[in-house]
């Protein structure tokens, strides 16, 4: 959908909402881009506390999520908790069945731990081109980043223009350290995956997430085996900031 705004003034208008509360922000985005305004999770600590504030306020913002088919048992635990709390609907985008049937025919079902390339190319199956899908026609993408979960974040803007997509990026708790966070969802009794408890901070598909040590980097124990301060996985890799 065409939009009136630049991120420059985009910024601007968002602005005192902003130091309002998340709240206030996702209220003044969701009726400025109506019918065109999504918010993806993936049921961290993060999205859990931005779903309950959309959820509770019943925003008229989409929530959907991709199933990559190869998430924790304890993640699929927390999506039904939240759909039985909330009573809300997720929509969930999957992988294309041939491009994942052919996958694995060629290449068996860990081919992402013998190269980054390998490993790319099966979050680009299961994550970024059912993304490209989700944000089909849309013109703001919620998510859950903040600056403080890697190196690489920190550079980005919680307003942002995604090229990739054709459309603009908001994290509502872009500036959040994790102790907020942890206290927000504490404070509104929010259900949230129970790695959590066992060390795992920053939570994507099993095979490729484990536990981090105390003072790790969040996202630490992502794709563990690969050498890069800058382990994304394509879904927010296209970020720009002007
Ligand atoms: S990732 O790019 O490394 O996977 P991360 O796990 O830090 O991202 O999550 C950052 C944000 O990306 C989340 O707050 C959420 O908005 C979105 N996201 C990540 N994974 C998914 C998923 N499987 N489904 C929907 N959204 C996701
Ligand atoms: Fe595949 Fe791992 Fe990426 Fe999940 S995180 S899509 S299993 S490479």
């Amino acid at each position: 959908m065409p939009s009136t705004y630049t991120l420059e003034t985009l910024s601007e208008a968002l602005q005192p909402h902003r130091e309002q509360s998340p709240q206030a922000a996702l209220a003044w985005l969701s009726e400025t881009f109506a019918g065109s305004i999504v918010f993806s999770t993936s049921f961290g600590l993060e999205d859990q506390a931005i779903s309950h504030l959309i959820f509770s306020e019943k925003l008229p913002i989409r929530v959907f999520t991709l199933d990559t088919g190869r998430n924790f048992q304890e993640t699929y635990s927390t999506w039904s908790r939240t759909l039985d709390v909330y009573q809300q609907p997720i929509e969930v985008f999957a992988p294309q069945a041939n491009a994942l049937e052919q996958l694995l025919a060629q290449k068996g079902p860990n081919s992402f731990y013998q190269s980054v390339e390998n490993r790319k190319e099966c979050c680009h199956i299961r994550k970024v081109e059912p993304l490209a899908r989700a944000l089909k026609n849309q013109s703001i993408w919620i998510t859950g980043i903040r600056a403080e979960q890697s190196a690489n974040r920190q550079d980005m803007q919680p307003v942002e223009w995604d090229a990739t997509h054709q459309l603009f990026k908001f994290h509502p708790l872009f500036d959040w350290t994790f102790e907020q966070v942890q206290a927000y969802v504490d404070t509104h009794r929010i259900p949230t995956n129970p790695l959590h408890k066992k060390g795992f901070v920053s939570i994507g598909c099993a095979p490729c997430t484990r536990a981090i040590q105390p003072g790790e980097d969040f996202r630490a124990g992502r794709w563990w085996w690969e050498d890069s301060s800058k382990k994304e996985c394509g879904l927010h890799s296209h970020a720009a900031t002007a």
